[in-house]
């Protein structure tokens, strides 16, 4: 039977020439097409600097090093994300605080952030679950009377928009990853964008051992070969092969929202009527047909997340799916229920209970760019038959 997994990858021939390319050329770390795609990331999202990585892990890590996130502090995130969003500043000693998710976005409730913010609060890192875009104009004004950071995890809603903006005036950094399952597949990789020099320039030097030669920042100088390492820092370095593949497929991000788009107004035609299945909260979106500066709020429709009315018929449909070669997913286990948080912060099932009651329900049906008509409709017949 045909597999269809909930998202995958789209290459196409100029990708891998694009790819083949840089084999053949000089460098294959370190070179123009890290440059390259960093510039045009930053410049579509409307930052000043942006410093690929190896992942967006790698990326969320670097992003709370450079907020000056450190032992003894506390950052403010959602339990409805994939584990690294607090990961990051575990590896950096702070405490991840978790706000409940609010059921009308399934991101962030921005009524609970102001409540969990105390002395230690370095950073506020709202997540745009599924591509839907959190109110980040919201988040910087508690942000800024708490005197905090905001970290925004844009893993899944490159190129989204909100009230015209992807918000890089109200976020002092904002990172994304090039996931396989990410709009833009780079195999691996990671990218921070900021509008801040001092940020910019921490996060060139964690990328690299903390090591520099740049003249104007060197202590002394011995020579031309000479090069300090002026604090603690990772190889977490991009590969010239990721990047040149990465651009390829930026370059068709405009396609890949519209075609997103266009599969969750299918989505939504044919399923709105279907009382078992819940879909995700859309309102106020508009649908991206013609090109994206036309639109002022653009989904990224990373996910396409259905509920089911209960965990035992999300189960039963889960196992439906699948026995029918349709690979849903779920996103995600909250983080606070993971053994780790609970071992390490005291973490507990009822801390969360809206997102703990998502996660009972949700399922993540099949959302990429290159998925056929003939899946989405033989997709829509199964749930459909269910
Ligand atoms: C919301 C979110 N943040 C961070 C990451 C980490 O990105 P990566 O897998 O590139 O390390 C992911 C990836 O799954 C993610 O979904």
């Amino acid at each position: 039977m045909k597999k269809i997994p909930y998202g995958r990858q789209t290459i196409l021939e100029e990708d891998i020439e694009a790819v083949v390319k840089v084999l053949r050329s000089d460098f294959l770390t370190q070179g123009p097409e890290v440059t390259a795609f960093e510039q045009m990331v930053a410049e579509y999202h409307g930052a000043r600097y942006a410093v690929a990585f190896s992942n967006g892990t790698a990326a969320l890590h670097a992003a709370y090093h450079a907020l000056g996130v450190v032992e003894g502090d506390e950052i403010i995130t959602s339990p409805m994300t994939f584990a690294a969003t607090a990961n990051g500043a575990v590896y950096c000693g702070a405490r991840p605080v978790f706000a409940d998710i609010d059921a009308a976005t399934n991101c962030i409730c921005i009524e609970q952030i102001s409540g969990l913010v105390n002395e230690k609060t370095k950073v506020i890192s709202p997540i745009a679950f599924a591509g839907y875009t959190v109110d980040l104009k919201a988040i910087r004004e508690i942000a800024d009377e708490k005197g905090c950071s905001v970290l925004y995890d844009a893993a899944h809603a490159i190129g989204s928009k909100r009230d015209g903006t992807f918000g890089m005036e109200y976020v002092d950094a904002a990172i994304f990853s090039f996931h396989p399952v990410k709009h833009i597949a780079a195999g691996e990789g990671g990218m921070v964008v900021t509008n801040r020099e001092d940020v910019y320039k921490k996060l060139l030097l964690f990328r690299t051992h903390g090591i520099t030669k740049d003249p104007q920042l060197l202590e002394k100088s011995d020579g031309g070969w000479y090069y300090e390492m002026q604090s603690l820092g990772y190889n977490f370095r991009i590969t010239e092969m990721q990047c040149a593949l990465a651009i390829s497929q930026f370059r068709r991000l405009e396609d890949n929202l519209r075609r997103r788009n266009q599969i969750a107004s299918i989505y939504e035609e044919e399923l709105k009527n279907t009382d078992s299945i819940g879909l995700p909260p859309s309102v106020g979106y508009q649908i991206l047909t013609e090109d994206s500066a036309s639109v002022r709020d653009l989904h990224a429709y990373h996910l396409y997340t259905i509920t089911a009315q209960n965990g035992e018929k999300r189960k039963q449909l889960y196992e439906y799916l699948h026995e029918n070669g349709i690979m849903a997913q779920v996103h995600y286990v909250p983080v606070h229920l993971h053994p780790f948080y609970r071992d390490r912060f005291g973490y507990s099932a009822g801390d969360c209970p809206v997102a703990e009651d998502f996660y009972a329900r949700e399922l993540s049906i099949p959302m990429y760019h290159g998925m056929s008509e003939e899946d989405q409709e033989y997709i829509i017949d199964v749930l459909k038959k269910f």
